[in-house]
């Protein structure tokens, strides 16, 4: 997760542009750069390391220009370097960028055959000539744009800065969040309204796919399918940006809508993408090749995680996994093996239950390592050692980004235990990394369902009870799809391993019964359409939630069938956390319950 700022100004603007950066430290802080026009040119100033690097080099070498962009970084494709630094650029255009470019590699290819000089080891830079080949080719800098952006894979916002254009930025948003702000005779773009604040406090969201053209006196915005659309304009409480809800009505629906840019930046942080291997910290007081087995406790939604993670243990690093609810690992007195490892997991770090497993961890000479979003917390400082997940402040008390990030997080440890233990070779662990890669422009795809999720949840809510489904990791998120229905509409619903379905809760199924099937395509799927073919049989109404070989293969009647695009099966969990959290909170939003704060339930609990 990197930040960028961009001022279409009447005054110079490198100052104003390091000073946004510097509230947009928050979000990497590895290198940063800015770019301005020098009387028309491109020029732009770099340094690695915090932004005081940077303010010493544009002290050194001033710029004077009145339009410019600048980013601070946080490392995904390369190393942190000045030739790494944003903005990069060719004579046509210089480019800041916050996310990734999946498929960099053969655009790359591509643009290398063509003769593009690359400088950098970054993603980025293929942004910057693809765009400049396109100019090349007699497009104008605003059709250069709308031609490169359909060739652009993955999760990212973009800023444009132009050679000779003094009143021209584009701004482009595909999963990654970009703010728009309005001046008087001045416009702005950046990460979030914070780094707009000190300009002005009228702002618009750019929406998934939005892309910007801004000029001094205007802003234009066109979506995905390049047609002019408007944004709602509203003034911003910058002092609560990190509390703001931006365009959405709840915090949760923002939070569900964040998910590809901060598991994007969770990943980022385990996994070195350029060479696609893990990175977890060096100094681990243990290892993992000497592991006998991992003990995990946590509550609620982390715990499903955990469960999700048991899987995933035991299949790519061959661990043996037990896993408890914390209030039950905390009393029950289980023998753990000697120098073995626990971990806990919570987003809050503070939940009275999980703290107690961790003590008793230590107490019974575990290694704790701690999953928690907040590294302020007691469990986070309790631990041996954290891993935190970059979620940020989860406000809605329903979790669904803080669960995706554990699952990126657990995900990467996994692997990093696979290699460690010599199960996984150096070809799986790239197969493994590149199928994380992908995860957050699945999600953003995933999203898109919300239209069609919205419908369906209007049948939804008129259910009395609703049943989820799922075999292997499909498991342990139907037991978390059934806590996100519950927790915020109140409709009673229950989670079960697919194949326990016919020891009992088979007598359940009436023509009433809505069952939500999570069938990804995957090695147990015909097993799973068996039981649904038992749910069909009693007369049972199927949502089925799978992807198109899914949707294909199914051979039975479904109520609703929502398909998600293929993936690797190793990142289903986190991609298809997605529509049943749109599932809960449209049902949720259709029946008037209070989503963000439901009844009875609080975001941190810190009572056992
Ligand atoms: O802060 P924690 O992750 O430790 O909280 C654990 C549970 O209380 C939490 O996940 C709870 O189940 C959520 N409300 C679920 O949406």
């Amino acid at each position: 997760m990197c930040g960028i700022i961009g001022i279409v100004g009447t005054a110079p603007v490198a100052d104003r542009l390091v000073d946004s950066l510097k509230r947009l430290e928050y979000r990497g802080y590895d290198s940063a750069g800015v770019a301005t026009l020098e009387h028309g040119r491109l020029d732009r100033r770099r340094a690695e390391g915090k932004l005081r690097n940077l303010e010493k080099v544009l002290r050194e070498a001033p710029l004077e220009g009145r339009i410019g962009i600048g980013h601070t970084r946080w490392a995904t494709h390369g190393r942190p370097s000045v030739a790494n630094a944003h903005p990069h650029a060719t004579t046509q255009v210089a480019v800041v960028h916050n996310g990734i470019i999946e498929n960099f590699r053969e655009l790359r290819d591509e643009l290398l055959e063509a003769g593009a000089n690359f400088e950098s080891e970054t993603d980025t830079e293929v942004v910057a000539h693809l765009v400049s080949r396109e100019m090349r080719d007699g497009r104008s800098a605003v059709d250069a744009v709308a031609a490169s952006l359909p060739r652009l894979r993955g999760a990212f916002a973009l800023a444009f800065l132009f050679d000779g254009d003094e009143d021209l930025l584009i701004g482009a948003r595909k999963g990654s969040p970009l703010a728009l702000g309005y001046g008087d005779g001045e416009m702005y773009l950046g990460s979030d309204a914070l780094a707009l604040a000190p300009f002005t406090d009228t702002i618009s969201y750019l929406d998934d796919g939005d892309w910007a053209v801004l000029r001094h006196g205007s802003i234009e915005v066109r979506d995905a399918a390049n047609n002019k659309v408007s944004r709602p304009i509203q003034k911003a409480a910058a002092s609560a940006f990190m509390v703001e809800k931006g365009n959405h009505r709840h915090f949760m629906a923002k939070e569900i809508h964040e998910q590809p840019e901060v598991v994007g930046h969770t990943l980022a942080h385990y996994l070195d993408m350029a060479s696609e291997t893990v990175r977890l910290p060096a100094d681990l007081p243990f290892d993992f090749a000497k592991l006998d087995r991992i003990s995990i406790a946590a509550c609620g939604t982390a715990y499903y995680a955990g469960l999700v993670a048991k899987y995933w243990f035991e299949r790519y690093a061959r661990l043996p996994v037990e896993i408890d609810v914390a209030s039950e690992f905390r009393y029950r007195e289980a023998p753990l093996p000697k120098n073995g490892l626990a971990i806990v997991i919570s987003q809050s770090g503070e939940t009275a239950d999980t703290l107690a497993s961790l003590r008793y961890a230590k107490e019974n000479g575990q290694h704790v390592l701690a999953v928690v979003n907040v590294p302020t917390s007691t469990i986070a400082r309790d631990s041996h050692v954290v891993m935190p997940t970059l979620a940020g402040p989860e406000i809605g008390v329903a979790s669904t980004k803080a669960f995706t990030c554990q699952l990126a997080t657990l995900a990467a440890i996994a692997v990093a235990a696979g290699r460690a233990r010599g199960v996984l070779s150096v070809a799986e662990e790239r197969e493994l990394v590149h199928a994380l890669v992908e995860v957050p422009r699945l999600m953003s795809e995933a999203l898109s369902l919300g239209p069609e999720i919205e419908v369906l949840a209007r049948t939804l809510m008129k259910a009395k009870d609703v049943l989820y489904l799922g075999r292997g990791t499909a498991f342990p998120l139907a037991l978390e799809g059934a806590l996100k229905l519950k927790e915020i509409s109140y409709i009673h619903a229950e989670g079960y391993a697919a194949g326990e379905l016919k020891h009992g809760p088979i007598a359940l199924i009436d023509e009433k019964m809505p069952v939500v099937v999570l069938a990804p395509h995957d090695g147990v799927f015909e097993k799973t359409m068996s039981n649904v073919q038992e749910v069909v049989a009693r007369g049972g109404r199927i949502i089925l939630i799978t992807d198109g070989n899914g949707s294909k293969a199914a051979g039975i009647g479904t109520e609703a069938t929502l398909t998600l695009p293929e993936m690797h099966p190793a990142i289903a969990p986190l991609v298809y956390a997605v529509p049943i959290q749109l599932l809960a909170y449209h049902t949720a939003v259709h029946m008037g319950t209070d989503v963000d704060q439901p009844r009875n339930l609080a975001k941190s609990v810190t009572v056992e």
